[in-house]
């Protein structure tokens, strides 16, 4: 039986963003965070104090976004833009966020348009600092900061610690990288954290079988379905852990990352985790199969003419194995890659390692699957529903396995 699918939504897609932009070098970076969210669907309005002016200019803004960008607090026109901009956003994010404007901010100052709009809105309010770490930890800045996250339920999201644009060293006060401050805005626009207290573990990527100390058989798993998961229940507010083979992606922001090589290594991983974890999605592509014994030295060509034979032993099935170690009442979701037999295969797999939907996708297809953006996907359930997914990027793909997550949760509170 083929259902209809759940319609997937990123939650920049159609959504209002203010972004504010303040005096800092830092604010080259608000150009990249302006062009990210465009592209993820989102209309960015942005405003330039006058500091900000002096690094980076409206152009820019409005180059990336295709939408005016807006300095003045008073104009000759009607159009109220202190109040409108405000009233009419889904989130307000300021990056950089100097000293000055945190301390601005902090008293209810409104002497710009930025600050006057913050006053306006009702919509959630993301600050992203960036300053000298002399200035970030002087008692003023931290008290205006605290102010701004618990009495007025501001987002302070960051600063990191790097290098700086002054002195050598390294400090806190560097401003969070643009697809951190993405994330931090997909949260505030999520709001409600559906996930909140819940905890989610992920695996992901291929694991690598060593053979001697140069070589392993592997497959061609990228990670990117796994690693989207992750942060997609990290945007709706879980406690993430995410046990990857070796795979080239940044850790996902906010999500605890775990870099394991081979399946024993992530069967370790899992079992220490599953017991707490109120929902597990086993995206890896363990190896089947691994050596029993890593040979010490480099493996030398052999004189005798003929074949050269590995012996290979079985590896474990994480998710099997570990079936009767995860918490009651616990979702469970695991993935199904074919070439042959898709959905009788994804089904006997559904059943045997009792998930709750299975994720079925074929892996001989050019244009998605293995080491693609792209994911063309079939949902299956143990109640015979059949969900068939057309293709799409593996964020949007994830975001309906979220959804299905949490129709789930519901049942089971
Ligand atoms: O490899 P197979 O197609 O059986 O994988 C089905 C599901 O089981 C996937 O979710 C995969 O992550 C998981 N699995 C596992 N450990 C293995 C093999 C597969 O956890 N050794």
């Amino acid at each position: 039986m083929s259902t209809g699918f759940l319609s997937p939504r990123q939650p920049w897609q159609g959504r209002r963003v203010v972004l504010g932009v303040t005096g800092s070098i830092a604010a080259y970076k608000a150009i990249a965070i302006a062009r990210s969210l465009t592209s993820l669907g989102a209309a960015v309005d942005t405003v330039l104090t006058d500091g900000a002016r002096q690094f980076v200019s409206a152009i820019s803004f409005e180059g990336v976004t295709g939408r005016d960008s807006a300095t003045e607090l008073f104009s000759v026109d009607k159009s109220a833009l202190h109040i409108s901009l405000g009233v009419e956003a889904d989130v307000v994010c300021v990056a950089p966020a100097t000293a000055d404007f945190i301390a601005r901010s902090s008293q209810g100052r409104a002497n710009d348009l930025l600050s006057t709009t913050l006053l306006a809105t009702k919509a959630p309010i993301v600050i992203c600092p960036a300053m000298n770490t002399n200035m970030y930890t002087h008692p003023q800045t931290q008290r205006n900061l605290k102010y701004l996250s618990e009495n007025l339920s501001y987002t302070v999201a960051g600063p990191a610690k790097g290098a700086l644009a002054y002195g050598e060293s390294e400090g806190m006060g560097r401003m969070l990288e643009p697809d951190e401050i993405i994330e931090e805005i997909g949260k505030a626009l999520v709001g409600s954290s559906p996930l909140k207290d819940k905890v989610v573990l992920v695996t992901a990527g291929p694991t690598q079988e060593s053979i001697d100390p140069v070589r392993f058989i592997s497959n061609r798993s990228s990670g990117r379905m796994g690693f989207s998961i992750a942060q997609a229940a990290h945007r709706l507010g879980a406690s993430v852990r995410l046990v990857t083979g070796p795979v080239a992606l940044p850790d996902p922001y906010g999500v605890d990352t775990i870099r394991v090589n081979s399946a024993h290594e992530m069967l370790a991983s899992v079992s220490e985790w599953l017991p707490q974890v109120d929902v597990s999605i086993f995206g890896a592509a363990v190896s089947d199969y691994g050596f029993e014994k890593i040979a010490t030295n480099k493996m030398k060509r052999s004189e005798k003419k003929g074949p050269f034979i590995l012996d290979l032993v079985e590896n474990p099935d994480i998710a099997l194995e570990t079936k009767n170690e995860r918490k009651a009442k616990s979702i469970t979701v695991g993935f199904a890659l074919e070439t042959e037999s898709l959905l009788g295969n994804a089904r006997d797999k559904l059943e045997r390692k009792q998930f709750d939907f299975i994720v079925a996708n074929r892996a001989d297809e050019e244009d998605a699957g293995f080491d693609s953006e792209n994911n063309r996907v079939t949902l299956l359930f143990p109640d015979g529903r059949c969900e068939e997914v057309p293709l799409m990027s593996k964020h949007l793909v994830s975001e309906i396995i979220m959804g299905h997550i949490l129709e789930l949760l519901k049942d089971r509170p």
